[in-house]
């Protein structure tokens, strides 16, 4: 099947102020990465890596300085916003649960709100947001409370149920668990998951925690500086990785099984050794630095992409030297 959405080569800079002196700050560089339909795609990579801005520049929050987006077939500017029937076809959803939410707007006027936008009537607005609280799993009783009166899942329910009412083939979800208890993260995991078979959404999941993104992913992307450096089926990536980044943050996820674990408290950067900047990135791979198979080559050529199985690509020297 075609993919519901695919990016070329996109980049993103920030002009930033580094030291007194201005800056160009590379957030995401040359990235490439298909969605199927009906299907997460799952992104990784630790704080800064440009995960945020990735999801902001598909949904058209962000404008790109280069490359290509082609959406369920059509072609999308990446550098020109977005008209509103574009951006009706992705949604996003945010870590903060309240942040992202109107403190003095009801439930239902919250849900209402993108529907107003685009122009629906009463009628079909009252009917979608019953629709879409039911489906989330908020009580009707909800519909004229206000967001401090909800608990933090609630929340983040009434902001899934928001990015549904427009009934979008996209949902881009940025940290959308992250800011949750443990057991109403598995809930909210749990829902999505029933959403996604129920309206035949498409994911895009984001998660600096890699238990969570294997939960619901069926392919994943691992960045590092602005790149994806491995992508594939979540299963292979997740039984046999092969960048050394997805191998240093593999090694370091604290297992869910408390038979297995052996450290005291989660580990959630790969190494103490310390990132790069994004403004002066390190020349040719940028992994080098702390990578523990690094030779003069990653120093001088940047690894592009290669294939190394049925939609598996790694971008690591390791694999394109004989
Ligand atoms: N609006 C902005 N202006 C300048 N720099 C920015 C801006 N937004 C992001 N950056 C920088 O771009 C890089 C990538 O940031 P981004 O928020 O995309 O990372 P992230 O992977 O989402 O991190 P986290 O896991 O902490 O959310 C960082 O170095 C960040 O400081
Ligand atoms: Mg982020």
């Amino acid at each position: 099947m075609a993919d519901l959405l695919e990016l070329i080569d996109i980049s993103k800079t920030f002009d930033v102020r580094s030291g007194g002196r201005r800056a160009t700050l590379s957030a995401v560089d040359h990235v490439s990465l298909t969605v199927r339909p009906g299907t997460t795609l799952g992104i990784v990579g630790e704080s800064g890596c440009g995960k945020s801005t990735l999801a902001r520049v598909i949904v058209g929050l962000h404008l790109a300085d280069d490359g290509e987006l082609v959406f369920d077939g059509k072609q999308m500017l990446t550098g020109k916003r977005r008209t509103p029937g574009e951006l009706k076809q992705m949604q996003m959803v945010f870590q903060d649960p309240s942040s992202a939410l109107n403190p003095r707007a009801t439930i239902s006027e919250s849900i209402a709100f993108p529907l107003q936008v685009q122009g629906a009537s009463k009628s079909v607005i009252a009917e979608r947001v019953a629709t879409v609280m039911r489906d989330v799993g908020l009580p009707a009783a909800y519909a004229s409370r206000y967001p401090h009166q909800l608990s933090g899942g609630q929340r983040q329910r009434v902001n899934i149920a928001r990015a549904l009412a427009l009934q979008p083939k996209l949902v881009v979800l940025d940290e959308a668990v992250s800011a949750l208890d443990k057991s109403i993260q598995a809930q909210v995991l749990n829902l999505l998951s029933d959403l996604q078979d129920e309206y035949g959404l498409t994911y895009v999941f984001i998660s600096h925690d890699l238990n969570v993104v294997r939960y619901l992913s069926d392919d994943v992307a691992v960045m590092y500086l602005g790149q994806v450096v491995e992508q594939g089926s979540a299963q292979q990536l997740y039984d046999e990785p092969k960048h050394p980044y997805t191998q240093l943050l593999l090694s370091s996820v604290p297992t869910l099984d408390p038979a297995e674990s052996t450290r005291d408290e989660p580990v959630d950067t790969a190494d103490s050794t310390e990132i790069p900047s994004p403004i002066d990135p390190p020349s040719g791979c940028r992994f080098r630095t702390r990578c523990p198979f690094a030779t003069d080559l990653c120093a001088q050529v940047v690894p592009v992409p290669i294939q190394v199985g049925e939609g598996r690509t790694v971008a690591c020297h390791l694999y394109t030297t004989p």
